[in-house]
């Protein structure tokens, strides 16, 4: 498994005002997809292409165009819905499907409540969103069901990430005969006993979508 962590003054600055608690909701989301498009600039650096050729009004010439099977976007709900738009507007032929996983607040344990994936997912590349990456336990699933169907290529994009959780993916998935590719805005420093990233941003879903009682 790869981890990176982006390193651009941009993404710093919208990250803090992302965590910051006086962020409202709107504003939470629009910093949200503006973060999303810069780490999926970064995600998609290995997207695969294949080769074309056009003609300008001056000449032909060849150029590239985004391979099939087409790659697909997994944004796990509820939170990751907050990150489908930022992303889908740098991959706009990209397919999408839907992961809906919730954790266990006692165990802390993930379980799959949705699902709207293609079953034969052979020779795909994924793009998976989850904005926070603090047990490990979502998104060490949403990779497996995903490799499970034949998914080839995995890269999660996650706005924040806990060392915790990085460890606990490199354990679970190390028998994976998959690349897997983490990229993230920052790695935090610990999660708390609430498993909440520290210092984190809160409840991702809920300063996007409110909370829901
Ligand atoms: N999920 C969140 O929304 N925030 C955290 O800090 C951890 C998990």
């Amino acid at each position: 498994m790869r981890t990176h962590v982006i390193d651009h003054p941009l993404v710093d600055h919208k990250l803090t005002t992302l965590r910051d608690e006086r962020t409202d909701s709107p504003t939470f989301r629009r910093l949200t997809d503006e973060l999303v498009t810069l780490l999926a600039y970064e995600a998609t650096r290995d997207v695969r292409v294949e080769a074309t050729s056009i003609t300008t009004p001056v000449s032909p010439t060849a150029g590239v165009k985004l391979a099939t099977p087409k790659p697909l976007v997994v944004p796990i709900l509820r939170a990751g819905l907050g990150m489908l738009d930022g992303m889908v507007r740098l991959l706009p032929t990209a397919e999408v499907g839907f992961l809906g996983m919730v954790r266990n607040e006692e165990t802390l344990e993930a379980s799959t409540y949705a699902e709207r994936l293609p079953d034969d997912l052979s020779g795909r590349q994924c793009y998976v969103l989850d904005p926070m990456l603090a047990t490990g336990g979502t998104l060490a699933a949403a990779i497996r069901f995903l490799t499970d169907r034949g998914a080839d290529h995995i890269t999660a994009i996650c706005l924040l990430a806990a060392p915790e959780g990085c460890a606990r993916l490199e354990q679970e998935l190390a028998d994976l005969d998959v690349p897997v590719t983490i990229v993230t805005a920052a790695m935090d420093e610990r999660l708390n006993d609430k498993g909440y990233i520290v210092p984190g941003l809160g409840d991702a879903g809920d300063r996007l979508y409110g909370v829901v009682h």
